[in-house]
């Protein structure tokens, strides 16, 4: 199975460039499945449900979020009536939404997507290592589903490394999320599971984590309450990965960076 995950979409500049590239990278990597995190694409915080319908229509299969989730207050009746798009799934019980979602291919394979948060240096939420291994227990890799995506939105990049290697071999990729710049370990894990600890933003580098940069600067130069924050406006680059696993296992047999437009050196893999 050949599977595109997209980054972060921050504000205008991302959602625009991922609408706009989003169907030709599918076609061009022949992309079987497709998860974006969408959880800034709203002027930065959350995701309103228009915005939502326009990249699933554009190509993807699933919507991951984050510690944003809430941040647009229309997504909680539209998150519980459109399962494609999941929010974290350690909320409490009783959370709007789904931490899950198994995805039926257009050649009958299924795929399922989860979405968790990690807890060093974020909200406090419910365990993540359990909720994730407690949903895992119910599938199968390479029987009951052809492939796992498991979107891991944490600060800290020893909480994903140790994530990603407690599921090594039980999911087709742990990609991380959330601190909006790619990172260039990917690598398939010994257990065969692809990884990579961030898959970057898809927003404009020419700022702070995709907000204006002399806006944010300002918070660290002076400790007082000021403007607020607003996404930055130049070209986004669109960021994340491509994975190939075999159909047999469920495993990785191939994981490589994928960064489009913008002001990031252009990767796109042969296929
Ligand atoms: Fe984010
Ligand atoms: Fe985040």
């Amino acid at each position: 199975m050949r599977i595109l995950f997209l980054g972060d979409v921050v504000g205008r500049s991302g959602r625009e460039a991922v609408l706009a590239r989003l169907p030709r990278l599918r076609e061009a990597l022949r992309a079987d499945l497709c998860v974006v995190n969408a959880e800034n694409a709203s002027h930065g915080f959350g995701l309103a449900p228009d915005m939502a319908e326009a990249i699933l229509a554009a190509g993807a299969d699933a919507i991951t979020l984050g510690n944003h989730a809430w941040d647009r207050k229309e997504i909680i009746p539209y998150i519980a009536q459109q399962a494609r798009v999941i929010r974290p799934l350690n909320f409490p019980p009783g959370t709007p939404g789904g931490g899950s979602v198994l995805v039926d291919l257009a050649d009958g394979r299924k795929a399922l997507v989860l979405n968790a948060m990690g807890r060093l240096f974020m909200d406090a939420l419910d365990d993540p290592f359990r909720g994730t291994a407690e949903l895992l227990a119910r599938y199968k890799l390479g029987a009951s589903v052809g492939a796992i995506v498991a979107d891991f939105h944490a600060e800290a990049t020893s909480e994903k490394l140790a994530y990603a290697h407690s599921f090594d071999g039980s999911v087709s990729l742990v990609v991380g999320t959330h601190t909006h710049v790619p990172t260039s370990d990917h690598q398939i894990l010994p257990g065969g599971t692809a990884y990579q600890t961030d898959a970057g933003m898809c927003g404009d580098y020419d700022s702070v984590i995709g907000m204006g940069k002399q806006g944010a600067a300002a918070r660290f130069w002076h400790k007082m309450p000021g403007e607020r924050l607003a996404p930055a406006e130049g070209e986004a680059t669109v960021c994340g990965l491509f994975v190939e696993t075999e159909d047999r296992t469920g495993l990785a047999v191939r994981v490589e960076p994928v960064r489009v437009g913008g002001r990031l050196s252009e990767v796109m893999p042969a296929v």
